[in-house]
C-alpha cells in the first residue's frame, strides 16, 4: 500500500505515463519517491508500472467516462497527457469533463508550443488542437495550468517519425535553414513533479524551450561529436519528404501534420529560447550535445531507442 501521508495529503493522478514524455514523468515521480496514480489503459501496461513501489496503476480510457471513477477519485490534481495522434481534443475535453464531474479542482495540461519566433499557432494542428484543449479546460471552471514545451530532443532519436534515418546515419527533413530550440524530455519530467507538487500555479502558463537555437546541420554536428560515427542532414523537398513517410507505412494525418509543421517551420526560421521555467524550478537546461552523448548508444543502435 503507498504510504501518501509520508509525503503529504495530496493525491496526484497522470495520465498519459506509458506514453514517451509521461513515462519519464513517472519515472521523474518514482526517482524522488513521491506517490503518484498513473491512468493506463490495459492490465498488462498496469503491471508494467507497478513494478515501481510508489506508483498505483488504474486502468480507464480516457474517452470513456464510464471506466474512470477509479482514477478519479479522491484525486487533487491531475498532469493530462495524451497522444498527439489519437483524437487528442476529444480524449483529453472528455476526460476534463469527467475530472470537473468528480469533483478533481485542479489539472495541469501538458500543452505545446513551437518555438519559432512568430510560428502560427493555428496552422499547425498540433498547437492547435492544443489551444482548444487549453480554452476548453480554462472554461471549465477548474484550476488549471498550461505547460507548452517545444520539440522533444527525443524526436532526434532513431525510430522516432522526425529521427535519424539509421541506415543512411542522416537527418532527412525538409527543415530548411530553420532554427529549432529543442528541450529535453527529462527537464520537462522535472517541471511537471514541480508543477504537480508545488502550489501557487492556478491560471498560470510556463512554456519551456531548451538552451540553443540550432540548425539541423548544427544538431547532426553534435550527434556525430557525441558518437563519434558522422551523421549528415539531407534536405529533402517537402513532396519527396511525403513520399518517405507514406512509403514507410505512416497515415495520410500523420503525413499531413508533419508537412504542415515543417511548412510553418520553414516559414518562420528563427527560434527564441523561454528557459523561465528552468530557472524557476532550479532544473539545469539540457544541451542537444549533452543529450546526444547520454543516448549515444541508442543513436547507434535503433532497437535502444525510446
Ligand atoms: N512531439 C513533440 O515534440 C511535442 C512537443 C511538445 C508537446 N508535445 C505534446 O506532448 C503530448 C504527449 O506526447 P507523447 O509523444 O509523449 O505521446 P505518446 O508517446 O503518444 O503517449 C501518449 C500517452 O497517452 C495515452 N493515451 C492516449 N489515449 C488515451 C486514452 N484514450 N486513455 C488513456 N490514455 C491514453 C497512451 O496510452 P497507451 O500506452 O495505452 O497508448 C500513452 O501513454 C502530446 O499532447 C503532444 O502533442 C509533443
Amino acid at each position: 500500500m503507498i504510504n501518501r501521508k509520508n509525503w503529504g495529503e495530496l493525491m496526484l493522478l497522470v495520465t498519459g505515463g506509458t506514453g514517451m514524455s509521461g513515462a519519464a514523468v513517472i519515472r521523474e515521480f518514482a526517482r524522488r519517491g513521491i506517490p503518484v496514480r498513473a491512468l493506463v489503459r490495459s492490465d498488462d501496461k498496469a503491471r508494467a508500472l507497478a513494478a515501481m513501489p510508489t506508483v498505483e496503476p488504474v486502468v480507464g480510457d480516457m474517452l470513456r467516462p464510464e471506466t474512470l471513477r477509479a482514477a478519479l477519485q479522491d484525486v487533487h490534481r491531475v498532469l493530462m497527457i495524451s497522444s498527439p495522434r489519437e483524437r487528442m481534443v476529444d480524449t483529453q475535453c472528455t476526460f476534463i469533463d469527467a475530472a470537473k464531474a468528480a469533483g478533481v479542482p485542479h489539472i495541469v495540461k501538458f500543452s505545446g508550443k513551437e518555438s519559432g519566433v512568430g510560428f502560427d499557432a493555428e496552422v499547425f494542428r498540433g498547437t492547435r488542437q492544443h489551444g482548444q484543449i487549453e480554452q476548453h479546460l480554462e472554461r471549465s471552471g477548474l484550476a488549471w495550468t498550461h505547460l507548452r514545451p517545444s520539440q522533444f530532443m527525443q524526436f532526434y532519436l532513431p525510430g522516432t517519425l522526425t529521427g535519424v534515418d539509421a541506415d543512411e546515419r542522416a537527418l532527412v527533413l525538409p527543415a530548411g535553414a530553420s532554427r529549432l530550440a529543442p528541450v529535453d524530455i527529462e527537464d520537462i519530467a522535472k517541471v511537471c513533479v514541480a508543477l504537480m507538487t508545488g502550489e501557487g500555479h492556478e491560471g498560470r502558463s510556463y512554456d519551456m524551450t531548451g538552451p540553443e537555437a540550432l540548425t539541423m546541420h548544427e544538431v547532426v554536428e553534435r550527434i556525430t561529436a557525441a558518437t563519434g560515427v558522422p551523421h549528415r542532414y539531407r534536405e529533402v523537398s517537402p513532396e519527396e519528404y511525403r513520399r518517405r513517410l507514406t512509403a514507410a507505412g505512416h497515415p495520410q494525418g500523420t503525413v499531413d501534420l508533419l508537412d504542415e509543421l515543417f511548412a510553418e517551420r520553414r516559414r518562420r526560421p528563427d527560434s527564441e529560447l523561454r528557459l523561465g521555467a528552468h530557472r524557476r524550478f532550479g532544473v539545469e537546461p539540457t544541451t542537444l550535445a549533452q543529450f546526444a552523448t547520454r543516448n549515444a548508444a541508442a543513436f547507434l543502435t535503433p532497437a535502444l531507442a525510446a
